[in-house]
């Protein structure tokens, strides 16, 4: 049996990367314009990072890391997101003694172990931001803006923001408190992962996916009900922000994010019409992050998107996304004198900024229009022993069905007129 490629994950081939490319086009631009850098980290980190970034309690790091040791027997983890490794870049860069807030994105793939289905891959990737050294609101409602921004030009309709805040670890110690409080009398009902959560991390029972729990914590107290005068100032002021820049947003106490770092502000985009994996966008304030894993305490904010996920919206959208795709100039030559002379007419027409492609098999001519056909050529150069020794070459116009011969020496001069007149 031919070996086939790991379960949950894909491989992006050609008529489909140009929807990968297009949307990479789009990430670069909007990130340019709102004043964001790239960063490129490793695919792979020391595992220690992610149990003290992501959070020992997360179903990421609990259940999700593709986790082994190395040849020098060190705990090497496939990065499953990207907020952990750029906390430690910009610590370990010094990226802090810049001026601030410093703000970068990154485009690439993450690896989980999850159970695949639609919209979930064991391999996916992600495009996120992250704001470091800005508290101010205005930071909060900015990268929500981005994203809003985002999803318009790409043509996404029918999308949901959702914000809450999660609070500070002052006030989320009061919520703690009284949630567990009120969880205590039905807790032995709570599904297997809540029970466990009850102690562990009890905030995250209230996004549990499961029915009867959601029934159970219909009234529990919510961490809006013990937000400490900092985080509901912050919270009031990223919502006034986010109303002046007039996104549409709805307030969800329930939504708590699955990852141990978020303080005060986070929020979720979904999408409909994808399934259940309808988040296409996730992020929210993590103040504590950079000192949790070693570096100096700076406030940071980011989000991060599934690309795979937006393209599936793309595609259910009929969102138009296929880049004009320049038409190739195609040689035809026949006889080895003619091969010779149209390889080095193809490095001339590349070298002009033409694309140019030549039959690389030794077809015939009629092989060799066939090809040019498949290619959807916009002139196809034909070069035989008859015209190389007249120093011609035959020019079919594919678009007009017309042909003439034009001089060796002008052939350049006269594809850069023509192809340039039609943009
Ligand atoms: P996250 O919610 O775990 O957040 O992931 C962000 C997005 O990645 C999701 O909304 C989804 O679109 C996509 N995603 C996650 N898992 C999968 C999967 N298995 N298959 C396909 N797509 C997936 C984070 O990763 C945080 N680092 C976001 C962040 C940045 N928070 C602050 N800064």
């Amino acid at each position: 049996m031919s070996i086939q490629r790991p379960k949950g994950t894909q491989d992006i081939i050609p008529g489909t990367i140009e929807k990968w490319q297009f949307l990479e086009e789009q990430i670069r631009k909007i990130c340019s314009e709102y004043g964001y850098k790239e960063i490129r980290t490793p695919v792979f980190e020391a595992t220690e990072l992610f149990q003290r970034g992501v959070g020992e309690t997360t179903d990421i790091v609990n259940k999700e890391m593709y986790t082994f040791m190395d040849k020098g027997q060190r705990s090497i983890t496939l990065r499953p997101e990207g907020t952990a490794s750029v906390c430690r870049a910009y610590t370990e860069n010094k990226l802090y003694a810049l001026q601030q807030p410093v703000k970068m994105y990154y485009l690439g793939p993450m690896f989980r172990y999850e159970k695949s289905q639609a919209g979930r891959f064991r391999q996916f990737h992600q495009f996120g931001a992250e704001v470091l050294g800005g508290e101010d609101p205005l930071v909060d409602a900015e990268i929500i803006c981005l994203i809003w921004d985002f999803f318009g030009r790409i043509g996404l309709k029918g999308l949901v923001v959702e914000i809450n805040s999660v609070g500070c670890p002052t006030c989320r110690a009061e919520h703690r408190i009284r949630l567990q409080e009120f969880l205590q009398e039905c807790k032995d009902d709570l599904c297997p992962d809540c029970q466990n959560r009850f102690t562990k991390n009890p905030m995250r029972i209230l996004d549990c996916k499961n029915s009867s729990c959601q029934k159970l914590t219909e009234n529990a107290p919510t961490t809006l009900d013990t937000l400490c005068v900092d985080c509901a100032e912050h919270f009031a002021k990223t919502q006034e922000y986010l109303k002046i820049a007039g996104i549409a947003y709805r307030i969800n106490p329930r939504m708590v994010r699955g990852l141990d770092y978020y303080q005060k502000t986070a929020f979720e985009v979904t999408a409909e019409g994808i399934g259940a994996q309808n988040a296409i966008c996730g992020g929210g304030r993590y103040d504590g992050l950079v000192q949790e894993i070693g570096g100096p305490a700076t406030p940071g904010i980011g989000f991060a998107m599934g690309l795979e996920r937006i393209l599936s919206v793309m595609e259910k959208q009929s969102v138009e996304m296929l880049p004009e795709v320049e038409a190739p100039v195609v040689i035809a030559a026949l006889g080895e004198a003619a091969r010779q002379e149209g390889f080095r007419l193809l490095g001339d027409l590349r070298q002009a900024g033409l694309p140019a492609v030549m039959d690389l098999l030794g077809k015939g001519l009629k092989g060799q229009l066939k090809y040019a056909d498949r290619e959807q050529a916009r002139y196809v150069l034909i070069l035989g022993d008859d015209e190389l020794s007249r120093k011609m070459v035959i020019v079919r116009d594919m678009r007009l069905g017309e042909q003439q011969e034009i001089p060796l020496d002008q052939i350049k001069a006269f594809l850069l007129n023509h192809t340039k007149c039609e943009m």
